[in-house]
């Protein structure tokens, strides 16, 4: 049940720059003039400046600079995606909160956001260098009506999200090195972490992280993974809101899904390849402790790594060592 406060900045963002008046305020709220005072006093305590001008009513004309449940879902243009979601400024791992949500039952569509993890988590049981507000650091809980096969089809849907993010809104054309590495000049700028729950015909739950490296500058990441890994302000040179940068990723995944769960995997598939890393270059790599050499050809339509090998047969990967 969101709170009035909530309810109120609700209002307000539906109207913009146009006033509302008190009265329409308390009717629309079901409280009373005087407790819609108060709550624009205590929205203003908060960092938001509020214009009220007799006879015409409240507007918010500037949020707070610090992010909040409210900042975020002010201006998110979603239709499901965010309606549900969870804030805090630090938690262990946007990953366990999630799952612990989608296990309780919360909606579809729930996201949950720290400004800083302390155990974030990575692909494989690596940690995730993340306590710090530098970067973007959030779980999606999704229900997805496919079979739990094409579950990890998501994952690649997001990485073409992150992808398009960065190309569109930052200016740089990253690559997604396969299975969902995002990486700009080389060096890792986004991972994906893909938890799913299902039965053998049914998907219960998907939660999907997201670590997206933002505003840290070279000496904010530790030695050994500071050779590896770069965000958007080392690649500009500036400094990003994060959270004009989670309301457009959380407005193009909620598009992207839409569309995928309507039309299917291929678009995916291809947008997918024209950002895959060393396609159609050779490789080296290692498969059932083989060592081969091969040229990669794209993803198949369960995201596995499409192999030419040196005797020209295709051969599908669905995990190899690669050499990068
Ligand atoms: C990887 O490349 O290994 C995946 C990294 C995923 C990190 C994100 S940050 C938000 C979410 N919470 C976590 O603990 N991990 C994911």
């Amino acid at each position: 049940m969101p709170s009035t406060q909530e309810k109120l900045i609700e209002l307000l963002a539906l109207n913009g720059t146009v006033f509302i008046s008190g009265q329409d305020i308390s009717e629309t709220l079901n409280i009373s003039r005087t407790a819609v005072w108060k709550q624009m006093k205590r929205l203003e305590k908060e960092g938001y400046q509020i214009e009220a001008v007799p006879n015409k009513g409240y507007r918010i004309v500037a949020l707070p600079s610090i992010m909040s449940k409210n900042t975020l879902q002010w201006g998110l243009k979603t239709k499901w995606l965010g309606k549900n979601m969870v804030h805090q400024i630090k938690m262990p791992s946007t990953q366990t909160k999630a799952n612990q949500l989608a296990q309780e039952g919360c909606a579809h569509g729930t996201v949950v956001i720290a400004d800083r993890q302390e155990t974030g988590r990575g692909r494989m049981n690596r940690s995730w260098f993340s306590n710090n507000d530098l970067g973007v650091w959030l779980s999606i809980v999704l229900r997805p009506n496919v079979p739990p096969l094409q579950g990890p089809q998501l994952t690649l849907v997001v990485a073409t999200v992150l992808a398009e993010l960065i190309e569109l809104d930052v200016g740089i054309t990253p690559a997604i090195k396969w299975p969902n590495d995002i990486l700009i000049n080389g060096k890792k700028i986004a991972g994906i972490l893909t938890e799913m729950q299902a039965e053998q015909d049914k998907i219960h739950h998907i939660v999907i992280g997201i670590g997206l490296n933002v505003n840290q500058l070279a000496d904010s990441f530790e030695n050994e993974i500071s050779k590896r890994a770069t965000s958007l302000k080392i690649e500009t040179g500036e400094t990003f809101e994060k959270q004009k940068l989670i309301q457009s990723l959380l407005k193009r995944f909620e598009e992207a899904f839409d569309r995928y769960q309507l039309t299917g995997f291929s678009e995916v598939k291809d947008k997918w390849e024209s950002f895959g890393y060393k396609i159609n270059e050779e490789v080296s790599y290692k498969a059932g402790n083989v060592e081969k050499q091969g040229v990669i050809r794209g993803i198949s339509t369960d995201g596995a790594l499409i192999m030419e090998n040196k005797q020209n047969q295709i051969e599908t990967l669905y995990s190899a060592e690669i050499n990068w």
